[in-house]
């Protein structure tokens, strides 16, 4: 019989892991089963709601739409690793001071896009910001807090 389990490398939100996967294993799986990282949310399973956004390599991504063999090398960033000495992320404190969230289950990967937005463009206006989240649904907010709240966090981090 063939051995199907491989061995990846990953670093994750500053630390390293080495994870046997299945060559078929989806990377949103291994975060959140093996890694037990499970602030990365899932939902569709189809790259339709970003729930499952996290940062690779300084890109965000869909991790429901990466094989984690294909990750295997990767810098990761998961919304457990924002924030610095257990106090939030400007774009996580924006959120709450906004009301961002509601039921929440859409608001790690949106976090995760609007962070990736803004360090790549430190200075979007709304709708360079609608379009740094056009991947990530919520049906609950209509979305004005969020992008409220990313407005916000763009000017507190310009000052
Ligand atoms: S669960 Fe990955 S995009 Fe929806
Ligand atoms: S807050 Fe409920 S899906 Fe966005």
């Amino acid at each position: 019989m063939t051995e199907r389990f491989m061995t990846v490398q990953y670093r994750i939100n500053g630390e390293d892991h080495i994870v046997a996967i299945e060559p078929d294993d989806l990377l949103l799986d291994i975060i959140r089963k093996q890694i037990g990282l499970t602030g990365t949310k899932y939902n569709c399973r189809q790259g339709e709601c970003g729930a499952c956004t996290i940062i690779m390599d300084g890109v965000p991504i869909n991790s429901c739409l990466i094989l984690a063999a294909v990750a295997d090398g990767s810098e990761i960033t998961t919304i457990e690793g924002l924030g610095r000495g257990g106090r939030p992320d400007v774009v996580q404190d924006a959120f709450i001071r906004h009301d961002g969230s509601q039921c929440g289950y859409c608001t790690p990967g949106m976090i995760m896009s609007a962070r990736a937005l803004l360090d790549a463009n430190p200075s979007p206006d709304r709708e360079e910001i609608l379009e740094g989240l056009a991947g990530n649904l919520c049906r609950c907010t209509g979305y004005k807090h969020i992008i409220d709240a990313v407005e916000d966090a763009a000017q507190r981090l310009s000052k």
